[in-house]
């Protein structure tokens, strides 16, 4: 059965993946990106690309809107649209933060809650938010990135639950790394405060933030790292697998070594709460 996506951030990295892959399947997309001419190579009479900045909430409802009226019916609405914000947390700016909850949070809620009364009259879809093994834990210099996804996930779960009886699913994609823009070109910086230097050294390998007008520094890939940045076809090829899935998790975690990172950051938490005595598991 063919099917219809609808795809935020199509144009780059996992978003691109994605729409390349369902097309692939032999599925329609209506892609979304900012600037559309930025998926001008992809000709295929199945893609249909709109124009969507997702902070733009009335932007959203319209598109939304157009899209369906133009389907008939949507199955799956993947929220990728997003990029990382990096400074520790005295060092943002309230434009910086503001900026990165408007794009990865209320990005994918406006979608969320624009293509709802859609799904609910068809009675069927599947809403699937791409987030972050770093909505499980937490890495310092990333606090709003994690708060992003964080949040993102907390309305994702109980929307999950308001839309099960009507047929519709919810899942959070977990992914790991994945070599795309989004750890070179697309990521936003702060402006570096000297205490926080060995924390940069520590985290990023570098004691300043890079200057946002040079050009994104070179990353040599660590192949033999544990869990390397992989290609985004591979996101795209678990992408897939979940939403062929009749029966979809809340929570799927995509990407190799993912799993450990989101096991460290489970027992990180247990830990937490085994130092309260009157804290204990259920038998
Ligand atoms: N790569 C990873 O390792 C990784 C890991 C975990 C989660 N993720 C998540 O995966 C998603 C995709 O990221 P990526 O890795 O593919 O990064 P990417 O290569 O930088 O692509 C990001 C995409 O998001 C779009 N975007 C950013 N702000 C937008 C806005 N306001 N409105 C519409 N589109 C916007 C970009 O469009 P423009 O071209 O217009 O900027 C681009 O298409 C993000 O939500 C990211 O947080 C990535």
């Amino acid at each position: 059965m063919t099917r219809t996506w609808f795809i935020t951030g199509a144009n780059r990295g996992l978003g691109r993946a994605f729409t390349v892959a369902a097309l692939g399947a032999g599925d329609r997309v209506v892609a979304t990106a900012r600037d559309p001419r930025t998926m001008d190579d992809l000709t295929d009479e199945r893609l249909t690309v709109l124009p969507l900045d997702v902070r733009d909430r009335e932007g959203v409802f319209a598109t939304v809107a157009a899209a369906f009226e133009k389907s008939g019916a949507i199955d799956v609405i993947v929220n990728n649209a997003g990029y990382g914000l990096v400074g520790a947390l005295e060092e943002l700016s309230e434009a910086q933060i503001r900026d990165q909850m408007d794009t990865n949070f209320y990005g994918a809620l406006w979608v969320s809650q624009a293509a709802t009364p859609y799904l609910r009259a068809q009675g069927s879809g599947h809403i699937v938010q791409i987030s972050t093994v770093g909505a499980v834990g937490s890495l310092p210099l990333f606090s709003m990135y994690n708060a992003s996804k964080w949040a993102l996930e907390g309305f994702s779960a109980s929307l999950a639950d308001e839309l099960r009886p009507f047929g519709i699913a919810v899942t959070m994609a977990q992914m790991g790394g994945f070599d795309t823009d989004w750890a070179k070109s697309s990521m936003k910086f702060a402006e570096a405060l000297p205490a926080y230097q060995g924390l940069r050294e520590g985290i990023l390998g570098m004691p300043d933030y890079p200057d946002p007008l040079a050009p994104p520094p070179a990353v040599e890939a660590d192949e033999n790292a544990e869990w390397a940045e992989a290609a985004p076809e591979v996101g795209a090829a678990g992408l897939l697998e979940l939403v062929n899935d009749p029966n979809p998790p809340l929570r799927k975690i995509i990407g190799p070594g993912a799993q450990q990172m989101v096991a460290m950051a489970l027992d990180q938490r247990r830990l937490d709460y085994g130092k309260d005595p009157e804290f204990t598991w259920p038998a």
